[in-house]
């Protein structure tokens, strides 16, 4: 046995097979034995490294494969790949449950057996879909399943190959079932939305329906009372009459008649028949400027405003509460020339009726009760209407604008008029105030924008 040639590469230590065989001719063959020894050195470096590449490679495929089939299997829509005959080729699990197939079974059947006779879509169009390569969006396929008919809503694609050959097609088939039974759920559940909307609108107009019913019934009530008062009034001076024309015509006279004049006190019944009247007039006008308001009310026609004196207006809003009431108050006017502002007459009116009245409720009870209404004109027109009741209590100041909110007893107050009066306001571009005088009692402050009577703004 012949020792290695010496030179030869270190990691060859075992003597090479048929070496013996070749221990005749050796020094003449070292560099021979050491190319080959090299050779095959290389070479099996190589085998290694593409051993090592291909074992890499199929790592990848088969984690590609995994990843491949994991898609498939979660996947809820039907798969089908099928060669361009219609043989089936993979399927994914979906499909396997919906036709209620073992694993595997499914491939070794046809595409054509797995579609329903009564199919919108049949076999041989998509036979003729491969051939024309194209694609199939959305198309209704009936499949025959053991279930019944199946209806699915169909994309399909054709598969190439490296060279670009077709070498079937991929289907994917969405239960339509569900999509259906999804679309139903959704109109049901916009059809609900919608009842619920309309509820909701309805419930609003009721709400704001009976907020308005409340403002007018807030508003009729004070023209109401005072065209009621007179009634009263009238009533009795035809009561004195009555009695005094049936001792005329009973033939009374000389000084029992003059007695009797004295004890009906007709003369005064006389001179205030009238100014009743008027009075009754004025309130029952009222109510028909309200009721026209009403008539207005969505569409509040700014162009039919008009330029008038405060002054007269709060005169008139006192008279009015007042006369209606009868209380016992002081009043005191401290009203400048020129309080001409814009708008809407009848409607500030409202707002100085509520004040007063908020005033005169106030003040009830009082050991003094003024009510000290002061008017400014300048860039604006200022009234101050300042009573000698308890003032507004802090905990409520912010609270007395808000609709409904009152503190008088059930069915003396409604707890609009500020709300209302607040509104009006507003409306003129205007500000309404509360505040305490510091010697007590409330200051309510009303400012509206100066106009001028010569041209109405
Ligand atoms: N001058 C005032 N002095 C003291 N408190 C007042 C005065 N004006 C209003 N308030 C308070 O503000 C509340 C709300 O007033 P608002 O005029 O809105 O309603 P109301 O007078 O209670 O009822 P309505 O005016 O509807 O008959 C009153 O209940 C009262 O507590
Ligand atoms: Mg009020």
């Amino acid at each position: 046995m012949s020792q290695s040639p010496k030179g030869s590469p270190k990691d060859i230590e075992a003597p090479l097979p048929g070496a013996d065989l070749l221990a005749p001719f050796a020094g003449q063959t070292d560099d021979a034995w050491i190319a080959v020894i090299r050779k095959m050195d290389e070479t099996y470096a190589e085998l290694v490294a593409q051993q090592v590449a291909l074992e890499q490679k199929n790592a990848e495929l088969e984690e590609a494969q995994t990843f491949i089939a994991g898609l498939m299997s979660s996947m809820t829509d039907v798969l089908i790949a099928c060669d361009p005959a219609g043989r089936i080729e993979q399927v994914n699990l979906a499909a396997e449950r919906a036709f209620q197939r073992p694993p595997g079974d499914l491939e070794r059947r046809h595409l054509r057996e797995l579609i329903a006779a009564e199919s919108p879509t049949t076999f041989d169009d998509l036979r003729a879909t491969i051939e024309r390569r194209a694609r199939l969006s959305d198309r209704e396929l009936l499949f025959a399943t053991p279930a019944g008919p199946l209806p699915v809503s169909v994309n399909g694609a054709v598969r190439f190959d490296s060279r670009g050959r077709a070498v079937g097609m991929v289907l994917v088939g969405r239960p339509i079932g569900e999509l259906r039974q999804a679309y139903s759920d959704l109109a049901a559940a916009h059809e609900r939305l919608k009842q619920t909307q309309k509820q909701l609108v309805h419930s609003e107009k009721m709400a704001s329906l009976g907020r308005l019913v409340a403002g007018v019934a807030h508003e009729l009530n004070n023209p109401i009372s005072f065209v009621y008062g007179n009634a009263h009034t009238l009533k009795r001076y035809g009561a004195r009459l009555t009695t005094y024309l049936d001792a005329v015509h009973r033939g009374v006279s000389g000084p029992a008649l003059a007695k009797l004049q004295a004890e009906l006190k007709i003369d005064t019944t006389l001179a205030n028949i009238a100014g009743t009247l008027d009075g009754m007039l004025e309130g029952a006008e009222r109510v028909r400027d309200i009721v026209a308001d009403l008539r207005h009310f969505s569409s509040e026609r700014r162009e039919a405003w008009e330029a008038f004196d405060l002054a007269p207006l709060v005169r008139s809003a006192l008279e009015w509460v007042v006369k209606a009431q009868r209380p016992t108050i002081e009043t005191q006017f401290d009203l400048g020339d020129g309080l001409v502002v814009v708008g809407h007459p009848g409607h500030i009116h409202q707002v100085l009726m509520n004040l007063v009245q908020n005033a005169l409720d106030a003040m009830e009870g009082q050991p003094v009760q003024r009510l000290d209404i002061t008017g400014r004109a300048g860039e604006a027109v200022t009234l101050t209407l300042r009573d000698t009741g308890p003032g507004i209590a802090p905990d409520i100041a912010s609270r007395i604008f808000d609709p409904f909110f009152t503190t008088k007893a059930v069915g003396k107050g409604t707890g609009l008029g500020l709300s209302i009066s607040y509104g009006i306001v507003q409306e003129h571009s205007g500000t309404l105030e509360a505040a305490n005088h510091p010697e007590g009692g409330a200051v309510m402050t009303l400012t509206l924008p100066a106009g001028s009577a010569a041209n109405g703004d």
